[in-house]
Order: structure tokens, then C-alpha cells, then sequence
């Protein structure tokens, strides 16, 4: 029999409330999704009021005040703090996007933070990342050539050739568009999703690549690369403003052509 309902286990409560400090006149709440793995306990979402006028603007700010001045055990990634290294990537508002990107200002109400969403959970807001990366490392996103390189330089692209790497090697990795798409939550075991294969087209797409064939091969798959319905959730999703969608269409249309 089908079941409709969560494991119990997996139903969130309500947690702590942590109020405002007094006196402060510009307030915000934000709820935030915890569960640790070390104590048994069914996940919580947290509340926390936060004197916004001593909080820099940007949610990441928000999450760091709590960990610093707080709730030292509220648990997330971060690191470059200026949209560049990914690792921040978090579901804020319904949305999945970077914290350190997204101004408080934009949430209306009360801020709703949650993990990346259809991921396992380390803790609190940390997914796990083993199978996307595990899928990365199965494209071999690295450049591959049998011809030597030129013994006094670089292997060199023309403007052009350049120009078609653009919208692909801004990618970084923070895995929000992959986590906003459906056909990657239902068969995130055998479908690459978006990200894996937007670093796939951005090496078969690069003129100095000799492997275009071979990769074109690993990804003629039903599963691999052909469950992306084209919903398009994963461009909307993307924080640096890429377009996961068209490289997988691009990816598709050179297996195509091809053929004929
Ligand atoms: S376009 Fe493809 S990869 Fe993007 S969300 Fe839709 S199904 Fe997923
Ligand atoms: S395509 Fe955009 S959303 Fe997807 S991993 Fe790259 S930067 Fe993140
Ligand atoms: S902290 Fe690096 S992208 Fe947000």
C-alpha cells in the first residue's frame, strides 16, 4: 500500500523562540529548519528575532549574527560571502538561492529557511553532496586532448570559440538549480541533472577539447540525460542568472545532428 503520510520521524515541530533584544524597533523573524542526527529528535524549525538594524542586509548576515551572538549550533556552509564559491546555497522564501546573495529586504514576511530541498541532511541546513559530486566526477570535467599542446604556450581559442564557453564556465556549483528540478528529485540516482550537465556541454562546447564524441556517447542515456522535461525550474532557480536549460537542449541537439 501506497503511504501519503510522512515517517513519523520526519515531521517537523516547533522549536525555540528566540525573541528580539529589547528596545529594538526593526525587527524580523526568521524560521529555520534544524535537526541534528546526534540526538534522535524529529527535525524543528527555529525562530529567531533579529534586530535588523543591527544585522548586515544580506540573509547570510542574519545567519551569522544567530551563530555568533545566538545559537551557536545552528549549522550551515558558507565561505566567500560574494556569490562566488557556492557553498551557501539554501531554500529561503520558497526559493533556492545563495544567502549571501539574497537581501533580506526582498522576504516580505517572516524569513523561512529550509536545506536545499530533496537532499539528505548532514545538519541543519548542510545537504549532502555526495551523489552530485559523484555525478560530476562521472562527466570528467577536466580538459581532454590527445594532440600535444604547442611546446612554446598555451593551446589557444579564437574570439569565437571563446565566446561559446560564456554562460558556462560562471557556473559554481551550489547545486540550486539540480535541487529545483523535478525530474531530478524523482530519479536523482540515474538523472545527471541540471548542473552536471551544464559542466558537461561547457567541455564539450570548448574548441580544445578532443573527447566530444566520447562524451557525447556516456550521455546518450535514457536516464542520464533524457529525463529533463524541460520545466525549466533549474534557469529560474540559477542565483548567477545561467540557463541549465539550454545547455542540456544544446547537449541534445548535437546528439541529433549526429545522427543524420
Ligand atoms: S529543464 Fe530539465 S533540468 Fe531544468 S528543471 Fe526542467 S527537467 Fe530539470
Ligand atoms: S547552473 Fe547556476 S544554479 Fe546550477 S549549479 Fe551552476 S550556478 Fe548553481
Ligand atoms: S558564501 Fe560563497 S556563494 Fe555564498
Amino acid at each position: 500500500m501506497v503511504a501519503f503520510n510522512l515517517p513519523a520521524n520526519s515531521r517537523i515541530g516547533q522549536g525555540q523562540t528566540f525573541p528580539a533584544p529589547a528596545g529594538a524597533k526593526r525587527t524580523r523573524e526568521f524560521r529555520i529548519y534544524r535537526w541534528n542526527p546526534d540526538d534522535g529528535k524529529n527535525p524543528r524549525m527555529d525562530s529567531y528575532n533579529i534586530d535588523l538594524d543591527a544585522c548586515g542586509p544580506m540573509v547570510l548576515d542574519a545567519l551569522i549574527k544567530i551563530k555568533n551572538e545566538i545559537d551557536p549550533t545552528l549549522t550551515f556552509r558558507r565561505s566567500c560571502r560574494e556569490g562566488i564559491c557556492g557553498s551557501c546555497a539554501m531554500n529561503i522564501d520558497g526559493g533556492n538561492t545563495l544567502a549571501c546573495l539574497k537581501p533580506i529586504e526582498e522576504v516580505k514576511a517572516e524569513v523561512r529557511i529550509t536545506p536545499l530541498p530533496h537532499m539528505p541532511v548532514v545538519k541543519d541546513l548542510v545537504p549532502d553532496l555526495s551523489q552530485v559530486y559523484a555525478q560530476l566526477r562521472s562527466i570528467e570535467p577536466w580538459l581532454q586532448a590527445d594532440s600535444p599542446a604547442p611546446p612554446d604556450g598555451e593551446r589557444l581559442q579564437s574570439k569565437e570559440e571563446r565566446a561559446k564557453l560564456d554562460g558556462l564556465w560562471e557556473c559554481i556549483l551550489c547545486f540550486c538549480c539540480s535541487t529545483s528540478c523535478p525530474s531530478y528529485w524523482w530519479n536523482g540516482d540515474r538523472y545527471l541533472g541540471p548542473a552536471v550537465l551544464l559542466q558537461a556541454y561547457r567541455w564539450i562546447a570548448d574548441s580544445r577539447d578532443e573527447r566530444t564524441g566520447e562524451r557525447l556517447d556516456a550521455l546518450e542515456d535514457p536516464f542520464k540525460l533524457y529525463r529533463c522535461h524541460t520545466i525549466m525550474n533549474c534557469t529560474d532557480s540559477c542565483p548567477k542568472g545561467l540557463n541549465p536549460a539550454k545547455a542540456i537542449a544544446e547537449i541534445k541537439k548535437l546528439i541529433v545532428e549526429r545522427q543524420v
